[in-house]
């Protein structure tokens, strides 16, 4: 195979702007056609990017013959589509967050590993040389046995947790369409706000340099007048015993300077992760540190690497930089983290098993 033969699922804005065009322009792909159950957003993207066959049911898609989808629809329709693709045995990208409870992420695992078949989550971040020597560095004990792990991350997306998409037209663009107005707001196709939207990019993040899962989550959440969650603290603890604390706004405005990044501590040193602003470093008990070339702003956030990731993966090329295991422990802990802001208790993680919605 020289080719991978890719569907899409999904034809709203992150598959519009960032999926299509990055499948549509990688030499290895062959993009097979978009599915949509509104037929007249398929035939958008269609006719914006040159594309053939359009489908409302994705269904249709799978039977059609494609070796790999990329599923970018909203988060609670994610397990089932995922799984309809990897029981027809089929290569699968999901999106974030992989889905909106524990047992259906592990379920989405088990089925992959069962059907051998490769499970992305459309994690980003992962794509950047930094995240990929931060893992380096914490996993091969460099900085000794991980003790704490502190991450900030501030984003504005509040107007699409208010069902306000057009608010942002300006800063993104949005080629083809913006989200649908009830994609985040609306908890019934959205899950929660800040954290299942946002929370599980970083957590994504340092549950994949460390290699841990969490064990027990405590959450505090904050929805002032909105339908989900928009401001956010979680404490917890990981599976080797090290705490963490992850605090996250999705009040930010697009012209602020974001914060966004993390400091992994350990018995030996610690690394520090600027994630907005493309910068790592790590300093050694020992006297000794490393500073790493700063990422340049085309860098800092590869949107177009996961559709292409999983084009190299299915023929065969490159490491799957966000398995599914990665995004199941990041679902389990925002599982955890929901039932705790609701209960006023920590949560076991280990209790999530035979999970339901948060
Ligand atoms: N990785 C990132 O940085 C990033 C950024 C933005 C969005 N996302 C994720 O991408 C996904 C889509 O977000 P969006 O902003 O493009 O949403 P959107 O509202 O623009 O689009 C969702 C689309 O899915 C379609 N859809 C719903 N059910 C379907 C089904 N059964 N079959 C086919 N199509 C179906 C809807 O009609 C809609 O067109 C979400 O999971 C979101 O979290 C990821």
């Amino acid at each position: 195979m020289t080719k991978a033969r890719i569907g899409v699922i999904g034809a709203g804005w992150w598959a519009t702007q960032f999926h299509i065009p990055s499948l549509k322009t990688y030499e290895k792909a062959d993009l097979a056609g978009v599915a949509d159950v509104k037929p007249e957003k398929a035939r958008a993207a269609a006719d914006y990017y040159d594309l053939q066959n359009t489908y409302d049911d994705h269904r249709d898609l799978l039977a059609a013959g494609v070796d790999g989808v990329v599923i970018a629809v909203q988060h609670a329709y994610h397990y089932q589509i995922a799984r309809d693709a990897l029981d027809a045995g089929v290569h699968v990208l999901v999106e974030k967050p992989m889905t909106l409870t524990a047992a259906d992420a592990w379920d989405l695992v088990e089925r992959a590993k069962s059907n051998g078949l490769h499970l992305m989550v459309g994690y980003t971040y992962q794509f950047t040389r930094h995240a990929q020597a931060a893992r380096e560095i914490v996993r091969s004990g460099k900085i000794g046995e991980l003790q704490l792990v502190s991450g900030i991350y501030t984003s504005w997306v509040e107007s699409y947790l208010r069902g306000r998409p057009q608010d942002y037209a300006e800063a993104f663009g949005f080629p083809v369409t913006g989200p649908e107005p009830d994609s985040y707001s609306d908890p019934k196709r959205a899950g929660g706000g800040q954290g299942h939207l946002q929370v599980t990019h970083p957590m994504g993040m340092a549950l994949w340099v460390t290699g841990r899962r969490a064990v027990e989550v405590f959450a505090l959440m904050q929805s002032y007048d909105l339908a989900v969650d928009l401001v956010d603290s979680f404490s917890y603890r990981l599976d080797n015993g090290a705490i963490g604390a992850m605090a996250s706004t999705g009040a930010m405005r697009p012209n602020q300077r974001l914060d966004q990044g993390f400091v992994y501590a350990g018995s030996g040193g610690f690394v520090r992760q600027d994630l907005a602003g493309g910068r790592l470093e790590a300093q050694y008990n020992d006297g000794t540190s490393e500073r790493f070339t700063d990422l340049s702003e085309d860098e800092l956030y590869p949107a177009h690497m996961p559709s292409r990731g999983l084009v190299d993966l299915i023929l065969g090329e490159g490491e799957n930089l966000a398995p599914g295991e990665a995004g199941a422990r990041v679902v389990e802990f925002l599982e955890a983290g929901y039932r705790s802001s609701i209960s006023g208790r920590p949560i076991k993680v280990d209790s999530l098993a035979g999970g339901c919605s948060p």
